[in-house]
C-alpha cells in the first residue's frame, strides 16, 4: 500500500533486514495511521461541534437529550474489532518472532562488560562482529559472563536480554545484504554506550570464504589447540605429559626427536609423521614393551587442522 511505503521512508525507521522487520514495520505503521485519522476525528469533530453549536443569541438554549444506542454500539463495537484485530496481528508476529526454526545456522553470542563475542561452531571467534549469511536461518545461543545485558538490532527488530548463567535465544533471516548496528540495551556499567557491534550479512559463498580465512588467524595457537584436543580425547589417561612416567601407553614428555626401539626390534625416530601414524594407525609401530591393539585407532575422526594441532602439542612436550 501507498502510505505504507510513504510512512516508513529511510527518515522514519531503521532499514528491515528481515520479513519479520518488514512485518513489525506494517504493524507499525498501521498503528501510527490509525491513531492519525482517529485523532483526526475526535479533534476535528470536537472544533467543528464547538464551532457549529456555538452560542448566537442570548436565549439558546441545549435541547434535552438522552442517548443513541445505534451510535453508542457502533463507536464501542469498531474500535473493539479494530483492537482485537491488532491484537491477533500483534500475536502472530511475536509468535514469529520466537518460534525457533530448527536447523537454523547457530552462532554463540557472549556478552561481557564491554563486548560481544561471536563465537562459530569452527572455533572461529570475533570480537563485536557477526557475520551471517542471506536467506539463511541464524539462531543466536547468547549467554553473558558478568552482568545482564540486552541484544538488539534495530533493523532486524529483535531483542533479547543475555543473563549470566544461562542460555537464551533469538533468530534471524536476514534477506537484505549489507551491515547492520548491534547494540546493548541494558544499562550494563559505565561503558554500556560503547557495547555496539556490527552485523553483517554476506552471500553463503562470502560467509564460508570469511569462516575459512578466520579459522587461518583466529583461532588458538595450535599447539594450545592441540592440548585442548588432547584433555578432549582423554589421551592423557595414557600418556603422560609432563614427565616420563609410564602410564598404559609410551610417555610422551621429551619423547619427541629421539629414538625408539619398537616392538619388532626396529628403531624408529619420532618425527611428525611418527605422530601421525601412531594416532591415525596406533598398532602399525608399537613401542617396545607396550600392549597391541589398546589404543584406538583416530582415522576419520580427526581433521588435518586438528591433527596438526596434536602433532604440535606433542612436539612441544620438552
Ligand atoms: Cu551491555 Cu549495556
Amino acid at each position: 500500500m501507498m502510505w505504507m511505503n510513504l510512512a516508513r521512508a529511510q527518515s522514519l525507521m531503521p532499514a528491515e533486514g528481515t520479513q519479520i522487520a518488514t512485518q513489525v514495520n506494517n504493524l507499525y505503521v498501521f498503528l501510527l495511521v490509525a491513531s492519525l485519522i482517529a485523532s483526526a476525528i475526535i479533534i476535528g469533530g470536537m472544533i467543528f461541534f464547538v464551532w457549529k453549536y456555538r452560542r448566537k443569541t442570548a436565549n439558546d438554549k441545549t435541547p434535552y437529550m438522552s442517548h443513541n444506542t445505534t451510535l453508542e454500539f457502533l463507536w464501542s463495537f469498531i474500535p473493539l474489532v479494530i483492537f482485537l484485530g491488532v491484537f491477533a496481528w500483534g500475536w502472530y508476529i511475536y509468535h514469529n518472532m520466537r518460534a525457533m526454526p530448527k536447523d537454523a545456522l547457530e552462532i554463540h553470542i557472549v556478552g561481557k562488560q564491554w563486548a560481544w563475542e561471536t563465537q562459530y561452531k569452527s572455533g572461529v571467534k570475533a570480537s563485536n562482529l557477526i557475520v551471517a549469511p542471506i536467506n539463511t536461518d541464524v539462531k543466536l545461543i547468547m549467554t553473558s559472563t558478568d552482568v545482564i545485558h540486552s541484544f538488539f538490532v534495530p533493523s532486524f527488530r529483535i531483542k533479547q536480554d543475555v543473563v549470566p548463567g544461562r542460555y537464551t535465544a533469538l533468530w534471524f533471516r536476514a534477506n537484505k545484504l549489507g551491515e547492520y548496528h548491534i547494540f546493548c540495551t541494558e544499562f550494563c556499567g559505565t561503558q554500556h554506550s560503547g557495547m555496539i557491534g556490527t552485523l553483517r550479512v554476506v552471500s553463503q559463498q562470502e560467509y564460508e570464504a570469511w569462516l575459512e580465512e578466520e579459522s587461518k588467524v583466529g583461532l588458538l595457537p595450535l599447539a594450545q589447540r592441540g592440548e585442548k584436543i588432547f584433555q578432549v580425547k582423554a589421551c592423557a589417561s595414557c600418556h603422560s605429559t609432563a614427565d616420563a612416567a609410564v602410564k598404559v601407553g609410551p610417555p610422551l614428555f621429551k619423547a619427541f626427536g629421539k629414538t625408539h626401539e619398537m616392538a619388532n626390534g626396529e628403531k624408529v625416530a619420532m618425527d611428525e609423521n611418527y605422530i601421525r601414524e601412531s594416532i591415525m594407525s596406533p598398532n602399525a609401530k608399537v613401542v617396545k614393551g607396550f600392549p597391541q591393539n589398546v589404543m584406538p585407532a583416530f582415522q576419520g575422526q580427526l581433521s588435518e587442522t586438528e591433527l596438526s594441532a596434536l602433532v604440535e602439542y606433542i612436539k612441544g612436550l620438552q
